[in-house]
């Protein structure tokens, strides 16, 4: 299975000049790169800029999708319908930056739902704040995966990706990464929880990501031996040097 690596920009770069710069740089190593496909999220006002021709190896994404379905008075927000109509493919859902800016569980559900009505791949967020020694924090995990997907049908889960990124590792440099085999070890969780509602094979073809301070030196660990589906990468994926090395990573 082709590993996904994507670059969430979060609100970066500051101008469209630079947004196509880094996109037509990780469009090259992109396109070296047989074992990956490569999936940028840009900010969405750039994604028109940037003069994207769908292929099987970059794909473009959003960051977020608006909890209404349908076009109306709702200033800022872009519908799920709209990023389909651009050249989106994808859209992160349930991201630790918008859930501490109020997504809680009912309204990620719903945006899971919209995004894939409008054919868009998923990549579902979830992940601890905190880890206690004990395996609590398993229940918030297995809690964010169930009420995220309650009621989406099965047929619809060969277009989900599950980011788990612990809030605790992102943003904190690679010395503040989780480690490969506690990813391992969360990634069985996460396609055990989700084989209750699809079953066991079904489950095992949801490509699991690690996401939080991934960098140029640890990706092919979380890869090789924390056998990822892939990486959801922050601030590396700024850094064209540094990200080619994570799309070479998957090699
Ligand atoms: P960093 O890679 O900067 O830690 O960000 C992770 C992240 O939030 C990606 O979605």
């Amino acid at each position: 299975m082709l590993k996904l690596i994507v670059a969430n920009w979060k609100m970066n770069p500051a101008t469209p000049r630079e947004a196509r710069e880094l996109y037509l740089k990780t469009k090259q190593a992109a396109l070296k790169q047989r074992s990956a496909r490569v999936i940028i999220c840009p900010p969405a006002i750039f994604i028109g800029c940037l003069n994207h021709k769908t292929s099987s190896r970059l794909s473009l994404g959003v960051q977020d999708i608006s909890v209404h379905r349908n076009t109306g008075a709702f200033t800022g927000a872009i519908s799920a319908a709209q990023a389909s109509y651009s050249e989106a493919e994808y859209a992160i859902i349930g991201h630790s930056e918008r859930r501490a800016a109020g997504d809680e569980e009912k309204i990620i559900n719903t945006k899971v739902k919209l995004a894939l009505a409008a054919k868009l791949n998923v990549i579902l967020c979830v992940g601890e704040k905190s880890r206690d020694g004990e395996g609590g924090y398993l229940q918030e995990l297995h809690e964010q995966l169930t009420s995220a997907l309650a009621g989406v049908p099965n047929n619809f889960y060969k277009k989900l990706v599950i980011a788990y990124e612990p809030v605790w590792a992102v943003g904190k440099g690679a010395s503040g990464a989780d480690t490969p085999a506690e990813f391992l070890h969360h990634k069985l969780f996460i396609q055990k929880v989700l084989s209750k509602t699809v079953g066991a094979a079904a489950a095992k073809a949801v490509p699991v990501l690690y996401g939080g301070s991934v960098d140029h030196k640890n990706a092919e660990s979380f890869l090789n031996e924390g056998q990822a589906g892939g990486l959801l990468v922050g601030r590396a994926s700024l850094r064209a040097d540094h990200f080619k090395q994570i799309i070479y990573a998957a090699r």
